[in-house]
This record gives structure tokens, sequence and C-alpha cells, in this order.
């Protein structure tokens, strides 16, 4: 066995202290920028920003477009903890250590993460550029971060994922959105390894089996949110149309760049959002 039951809940405990010790701000919402978006993290006022290689097991990201760095500060007045970029499988990450971060900000008393994505578009409504609430997910990468023997101070052995994308906070997005004029879609998430993009054979497959979208990250957090309880509100950037869809090559530059021209609408969102999703904690907190 590669990890003793115990080790995943220590290393989340011994990461979320360090970071506890370095900063007086208590977040309850974390929120973890995908691929392009990190200048959203610039919005926040009081910035501390601790490199990942400086907390205790918290995974290098080596993608591009990723920074690798953990922002504490408040955002019109609300605390947030954001990950300037994540880990993923085809780093040669495992399960567990994608998701040590997650559990970390989880026993730093995170109770909604708030993840981003970039991800290729399937559904044929979306077009490159769109936003998408995620209502649920499909994962297809073959890995889990719950494998293994279950450390019940974590969570459940078999947690539900019912209501794995919170339906309140789905609602507040659309909201928000359209009060924005902004527009956004629902979809669902098909969660792959890459690194390589799918080819059109496998994005007819997954069209077909219910796909809105494709990305390579997301559904390993998601899973480790929800196994300690922490609400989940997960939002994707179409930052290309998927293999096939129109018949273009797919590049990197593209997803980069169109991620970082969507950040700046996706900041005003989250601006719009937050607020509305700290009103539903404190309510929540008052009726438990
Ligand atoms: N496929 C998988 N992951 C992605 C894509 C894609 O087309 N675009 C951005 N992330």
């Amino acid at each position: 066995m590669a990890n003793a039951p115990s080790d995943d809940f220590l290393h989340a405990e011994q990461a979320a202290q360090f970071i506890l010790e370095r900063v007086s701000v208590r977040p309850r919402v974390g929120l973890v920028l995908g691929s392009g978006l990190g200048a959203v993290a610039t919005g926040l006022t009081d910035a501390v920003r601790i490199p990942y290689e400086e907390i205790p097991y918290f995974p290098k990201s080596t993608a591009e477009g990723h920074a690798g760095v953990l922002v504490l500060g408040t955002l019109d007045s609300i605390p947030l903890a954001v990950m300037q970029g994540r880990a993923h499988l085809y780093e040669g990450y495992s399960p567990s250590q994608i998701v040590l971060p997650v559990r970390a900000l989880g026993r730093m008393g995170v109770r909604t993460l708030v993840l981003t994505n970039a991800a290729g578009g399937i559904s044929p409504e979306y077009s490159r550029g769109a936003l998408v609430v995620l209502r649920d997910h499909i994962n297809l990468q073959g890995a889990n971060p719950l494998i293994g023997l279950n450390d019940e101070r974590l969570g459940l052995r078999h947690p539900d994922m019912t209501d794995a994308y919170n339906a309140q906070f789905r609602q507040f997005v659309r909201e928000e959105s359209e009060r924005l004029g902004g527009g956004i879609f629902e979809g669902v998430y098909a969660a792959v390894t890459g690194p390589n993009f799918e080819t059109p054979a496998e994005i007819h497959f997954l069209r077909a089996i219910g796909a809105d979208l494709v990305g390579m990250s997301t559904v390993s957090e998601v899973i480790a949110a929800r196994h300690m309880g922490t609400e989940v509100l997960a939002v994707s950037c179409v930052t290309n149309m998927a293999a096939g869809i129109t018949g273009e090559k797919i590049t990197e530059e593209e997803v980069l760049e169109t991620g970082e021209r969507l950040a700046s609408k996706f900041l005003a969102l989250l601006r719009a959002v937050l607020p509305k999703i700290e009103g539903y904690l404190k309510s929540r907190a008052t009726s438990d």
C-alpha cells in the first residue's frame, strides 16, 4: 500500500498549520485557478503569496500558465485562499498528491471550493470563450484520490456524489451572469488524463455519453472536497472547441490566450457571486 490511511490526513494537516502560521486571514472560501486564469488573484487586497514549493507536501505545478503560488487575502472584504495553478495527473503526480492542497484548505476551515479550469467545448451550443458552470462530471481518468484505505477523519468510505456541484451556487452564478449581461452555460465535464488533446473519435464518444466539455483536471479535487463535506462550485472556460468539432487543430497557445482573455470576465462574475456564497455559508452556520 503506497500510503497508510493516516498519511493524507496528516500531510494536509501539516500543510494547513504551516499556512495558518503565516497569515492572519481565515478564509472559508478557496479558489483554484486553472490555465491562464492566474491573473484573477491580482484583484486581492493585503495579499500574502506563498510559493507551493515552500508549503509542506504541496505539489509543484509544472504546467504552462500555472504559477504555483498560494495567495491569501481579501476580495471586497471577503477572505479568500487562492491557488494560482494546480497539479495534474499528466505531470506524473498521484491523485492523492493532486488533492493535497484541497485537503489542506479544508483543514484550514475552507467550506466552499470554487474550481476553475480550461476545457474543450463539445456541446454545439458552445463556442470559444464561453463560460460553463459544471452541473456534473464523468470521471474517465482511471484514477481516484479516495482509492486505498479510507481515513474516517477525512470522510466516508463511499461519499455520495448526487449533489457534487452545489445547486444553490449554480443558481447564484446563473443569476449574476445574467445581471452582468455575460450569459453562462451549464454542462457536464468529462475528465481525461491528457496530456495530449483528444482524437476526434474520442470526442465523438464523449459527446455520445453525455459530456458537454472535456478537460484534464478538476474531478479529483471535486471528489476530495465532497469527501470532506466541502461545497463545490466549478466553472470552465471553453478555451477551444474540442477535437473534430470545428476541424481546426488545437494549440496550447490558444488555450492559454483564451484563458487570459476570460480572466477579467471571470473576476467580475466571482466578485458578484462571492458575497452570495458568503451569505449562504453564514446562514448555514447559524442553522446548524
Ligand atoms: N481537451 C482537454 N483538455 C483541455 C482542452 C481540450 O480540448 N482544452 C483545454 N483543456
